[in-house]
């Protein structure tokens, strides 16, 4: 298994470019099902997980290549079966499951299974698509669903603003019989990103970015060419990662409106940020930084997907500040093997305490998830000596050429092949 060997202690200084959102790009991908007629789709990043999308869905029937960072689709005769070869390597082929049940009626598509941060059951989308009039079975490891001719549309409140669920109801509803209306839907920007993908496609869709999503059901939807927004976590691991190398970025292409609570518990911290024509500015505003209290939330709140890489920044604060993790039961993994640099962090159930130590000293960690990973490798770019970050496999799946751009504003890093 490939490593990354980072010297750490180097400030970062120079421009760096932030990729298209892997968090857009998949749901994205697999709302390609729902078009007859070509799509492109541009600022893809080059991820193991679009690989394994793109895998998914040429098995399901729809032809994709990938150039650079541009997929072409064309859907022709479609199968309603994702196996779980694909499946258990990638949550998100769970999202394949609205928008074959609006076109064939059926959809067999296996259960994802635990994962690293937590159990993430997907009976929200199935309660959902319930009330659309699709039927599920559990069988063999598998959801298999169906329904009797078009979904219909419905009124659904979900109980939590889960992302994948309103994305999955959102292609589902797209292709539905009337009008879906979403209550407490997901407002992340990558929701957004989908809605826009879809009305790009011929869709009905208003109130996305709100709460309450109305969704019009057309009768078929068309091909069109769409750029990928650009990805806001990975935007907001660079920010990181210059405040915790005491260096300065030039961050380029990168969302900064959708990154309010993460420049906010930044600045807070002691960041400076400053946007200017199409790039963000960041470094320490006096050298000092300040630890603060953050809990997640979803969007517009603090990010789950960016709790790892501000715990890591905290342990080069002064003080003591708190993180509490209300998305997901099980995602500290990363508090371990920060404990290993030197990191003083205890935990008490969802919250986690952690007291500035002023410095972190490498040694070789284990990276058990992608965002758990991008703080290892924060946590190594400011520690002394060398840290070795294993399993990087986790990060492949969601930083586009990492050790490339990190060392390109003069980060010590290299990736040692297995
Ligand atoms: C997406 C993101 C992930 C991010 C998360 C929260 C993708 C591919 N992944 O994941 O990076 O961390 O949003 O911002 O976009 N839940 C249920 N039942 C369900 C659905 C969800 O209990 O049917 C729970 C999950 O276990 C979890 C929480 O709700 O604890 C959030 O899940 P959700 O918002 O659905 O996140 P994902 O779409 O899986």
């Amino acid at each position: 298994m490939d490593k990354l060997i980072i010297e750490g202690g180097v400030p970062l200084e120079g421009e760096i470019r932030v990729s298209g959102s892997k968090n857009a790009a998949l749901p994205i991908l697999m709302a390609c099902l729902l078009a007859q007629g070509p799509v492109e789709l541009s600022n893809v990043p080059r991820l193991a997980d679009i690989h394994t999308s793109l895998k998914l869905l040429n098995i399901l029937g729809c032809s994709c290549s990938f150039e650079g960072n541009r997929v072409y689709s064309e859907c022709r005769n479609l199968v309603p079966e994702a196996p779980y070869e694909l499946v258990k390597t990638m949550r998100a082929s769970v999202l394949c499951l609205g928008p074959l049940l609006a076109l064939l009626g059926e959809a067999r598509v296996a259960l994802p299974g635990g994962c690293a941060i937590g159990a993430r059951p997907v009976d929200l989308h199935l309660k959902a698509l319930e009330k659309m009039g699709a039927e599920f079975k559990l069988t063999e490891g598998y959801i298999k669903g169906t329904c009797k001719g078009r979904l219909k549309g419905a009124h659904i409140t979900f109980d939590f603003p889960t992302v994948g669920g309103t994305e999955n109801l959102l292609m589902a509803a797209s292709l539905a019989d009337g009008e879906t209306i979403l209550e407490n839907a997901a407002r992340e920007p990558e929701v957004v990103d989908l809605a826009n993908f879809l009305i790009a496609c011929g869709a009905d869709i208003s109130g996305h970015g709100t709460s309450v999503i109305t969704v019009r059901g057309v009768d078929s939807l068309k091909g069109c060419a769409y750029r990928v927004m650009p990805d806001r976590i990975e935007a907001g691991t660079y920010m990181v990662a210059a405040a915790i190398t005491d260096g300065e970025l030039r961050i380029m292409d990168c969302p900064y409106q959708e990154l309010d609570a993460v420049a906010y518990k930044l600045r807070e911290m002691g960041v400076w940020l400053q946007e200017e024509n199409g790039y963000v500015l960041v470094r320490r505003e006096n050298g000092v930084l300040r630890n603060v209290d953050v809990t997640t939330q979803p969007f517009p709140g603090y990010p789950t997907d960016m709790q790892a890489q501000l715990m890591a920044l905290m342990c080069f604060g002064e003080g003591a500040g708190t993180v509490e993790e209300k998305i997901f039961e099980n995602r500290f993994m990363h508090v371990l093997e920060l404990v290993r640099l030197g990191a003083d962090v205890r935990l008490r159930g969802r919250t986690a305490m952690v007291r500035g130590v002023g410095k972190l000293v490498g040694a070789p960690v284990m990276a058990s998830d992608l965002r758990a990973s991008a703080s290892l490798v924060l946590a190594g770019l400011a520690a002394q000596g060398a840290t070795e970050v294993q399993r990087i496999y986790h990060l492949d799946r969601g930083y586009e050429r990492i050790e490339e751009k990190l060392s390109g504003v003069g980060g010590r890093i290299r990736r040692v092949r297995a």
